[in-house]
């Protein structure tokens, strides 16, 4: 793991975007792996900022999601797909049709999950996968607990993350109890993986995950046994790696 802890929200922002537009820079036609969450807006301003300076362009550049709530629209404020298309994609040159976000709306959800396995299946790999960290450890919406799942299935949210993303929504009731994610075996299947964390508050977690034991109790932990990781925190996230 490649650790860099860096001073204040700009350089967090600008160290990632950083990343991912020299990626693009060398390889216009790379497959990102995107993440949602508070972690990554400023990331993706500072993306939007490169691309109106001329200095990256999606065109060539598609990309998939790592989760959706089951039961949110498309068009529903809280989706995940209108957090990309009002944060990202609605500001840059990628096509839309170029961008993938699993479905929360299929009537069956497990047959959501199987097609997004299919979609991810014909890519190949994934470029580069842009990760958040959960308080909780969660790497797209794998909670801990005994066992992990490999491929994109449907989980039951925790308790946990439901109350951390209620400040989204009017109240807790709204949050939904379910969602759709890439499993930890798709996310480790990725090229390289940007982990991005900051905040006081993550500083135990990014602990654990980094220098804590291999454990299904701590899903991001297992990142530990993948070959391209880089890790950027700012230095309240990185106060105790
Ligand atoms: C988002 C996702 C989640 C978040 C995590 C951290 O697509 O998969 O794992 O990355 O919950 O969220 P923030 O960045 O809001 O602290």
């Amino acid at each position: 793991l490649n650790i860099i802890k860096v001073k204040g929200e700009q350089l967090f922002n600008e160290t990632g975007a950083g990343i991912i537009a020299s990626l693009l820079q060398s390889n216009p036609r790379a497959v990102l792996g995107l993440a949602t969450g508070s972690t990554p807006v400023g990331v993706y301003q500072k993306l939007i900022e490169l691309y109106r300076e001329g200095v990256v362009s999606f065109k060539q550049a598609s990309s998939y999601n790592l989760d959706e709530y089951i039961g949110l629209s498309a068009d529903h404020p809280q989706s995940y797909r209108k957090f990309m298309n009002e944060k990202l994609f609605n500001h840059i040159d990628i096509p839309l049709e170029n961008t993938h976000v699993p479905s929360g709306t299929t009537a069956v959800p497990e047959e959501a999950a199987a097609e997004y396995n299919r979609l991810l299946g014909a890519v190949g790999q994934i470029d580069l996968q842009l990760l958040g960290l959960g308080h909780n450890g969660h790497i797209g919406f794998n909670e801990p607990g005994e066992e992990l799942q490999g491929p994109t299935h449907i989980v039951e949210l925790d308790e946990r993350t439901r109350q951390a993303n209620a400040r989204f929504f009017r109240s807790i009731d709204e949050v939904p109890t379910h969602a759709i994610t890439m499993g930890i075996g798709s996310i480790l299947q990725a090229k390289q993986i940007l982990l991005m964390a900051k905040g006081e508050d993550k500083a135990e977690i990014v602990a654990r995950a980094l220098k804590g034991p291999i454990t299904t109790k701590c899903p991001a932990s297992f990142l530990q046994t993948h070959p391209n990781v880089v890790v950027v925190l700012d230095q309240a996230a990185g106060g105790l790696v």
